[in-house]
């Protein structure tokens, strides 16, 4: 019978787990047993007996077929894992390779739960997406906390308050959510994207749609990087129209590539006081120039926050939702009840950034 192992979380800050109680049960009745490290749901607040009445044993999960991570293992975790074995996580197999190699390396089978490709049924595998929900969602809590003015319109005694405005640039998966949180919040809402076709999503959502006249859709519904000459000129449209806004929320990404910058010092600086930008590009370098990842800076009493894993902060939904990604990716991946990938599997072949020592010696 094939064991998943659920190890803790160790990444600083780092508050979520790979599998919670009720997919320990799913898994289960798939005909999988599942060992749980001591602890591993507590930033979750799920406690160890939990997981034991869905089934599971707590214990060594290094030592199990398949281990199930949100973070990326350490070198000391890929150290604990055995030949043949596999680990299912966020890998970072475009920007850290080195994991993936030393998981070559160690003859343990790499399935990256980023590289999982944006396909109609690969949906309910989108760990991207459901961790950019709990971003775009909090990124608005984080700018409504820092704003010095409200969201909502208010009619008081003592005088009506208008409504905040806010724009979201980059509106995937993250900014759909933002403009949905900022608008249920009572913010007039707007959203920009390169992606044309955005503009239909983002009205459907009661926001407007801001038209700057720039556009750069690439292949598999995602964005192509601007030329320098075109960034200039988003940057130069940009600057005018930021400045009417009390809240930029900015989730703009290109795959792999440093995170396009869209807002200018000079457009921070044109925003009135006590407006408030939050950068969710933080960890690719942001999209604005005057972010610094996982710093609040104020610059001409204009907040621009750049919250870095803010699905942590979230840590029971965000983990009920990845361990439903990692459950719905493990029943693709088995076999009469035993793990067993095909890797001709569109899915499967898209994820897997290594193959383990026994799948390589078989395809031999
Ligand atoms: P996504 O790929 O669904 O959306 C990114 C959007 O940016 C796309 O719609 C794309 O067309 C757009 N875009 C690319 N270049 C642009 C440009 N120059 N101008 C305007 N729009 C542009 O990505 P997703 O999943 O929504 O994630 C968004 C961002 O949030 C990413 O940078 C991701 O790393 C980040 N993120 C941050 C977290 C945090 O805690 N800080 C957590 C989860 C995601």
């Amino acid at each position: 019978m094939t064991l998943i192992g659920v190890p803790r979380e160790t990444a600083t800050g780092e508050r979520r787990v790979a599998l919670v109680p009720k997919v320990v049960e799913r898994l289960r009745a798939a005909g999988l047993s599942v060992v749980v490290e001591a602890g591993a749901g507590a930033g979750a607040l799920i406690p160890d007996e939990q997981y034991e009445q869905s089934g599971a044993t707590i214990g060594e999960p290094w030592a199990a077929d398949v281990v199930v991570k949100v973070n990326p293992p350490t070198p000391h975790e890929i150290g604990l894992l055995s030949p043949g074995t596999a680990v299912i996580g966020f890998l970072a197999p475009l920007t850290r390779p080195e994991i993936a190699e030393q998981l070559r390396l160690t003859g343990v089978a790499g399935f990256a739960m980023e590289a999982v490709p944006r396909i109609s049924r690969a949906q309910s595998m989108d760990a991207l997406s459901s961790q950019a929900n709990v971003a775009g969602y909090q990124a608005v809590l984080a700018a409504a906390r820092n704003s010095t003015r409200f969201f909502p319109m208010l009619t008081t005694a003592a005088g009506t308050v208008k409504p905040a405005t806010a724009l979201v640039l980059g509106v995937g998966v993250a900014g759909l959510q933002a403009l949905a949180t900022a608008k249920r919040l009572g913010a007039r809402t707007t959203g920009f994207d390169v992606r044309p076709e955005v503009a239909e999503q983002v009205r459907s959502l009661g926001a407007q749609w801001l038209e700057l006249g720039i556009e750069a859709a690439g292949e598999g519904g995602y964005a192509r990087a601007l030329t320098e000459e075109e960034q200039a000129e988003q940057q130069r449209r940009l600057s005018e129209a930021i400045a009417g806004f009390d809240v930029v929320i900015t989730t703009a990404l290109v795959p792999g590539r440093p995170a396009p910058k869209l807002v200018t010092a000079e457009a921070v600086r044109r925003m009135r006081p006590g407006s408030v930008v939050v950068d969710l590009a933080g960890e690719t370098g942001g999209n604005c120039e005057l972010t610094t990842p996982g710093e609040t800076v104020v610059w001409h009493d204009v907040t621009v926050a750049a919250p870095l894993n803010l699905p942590a902060t979230l840590p029971e939904h965000a983990s009920e939702l990845y361990a439903r990604n990692v459950q719905a990716l493990l029943e693709l991946m088995l076999t009469d009840g035993e793990f067993a990938p095909d890797l001709e599997d569109e899915i499967l072949a898209a994820c897997c950034v290594t193959q383990n020592s026994d799948q390589l010696t078989e395809a031999r």
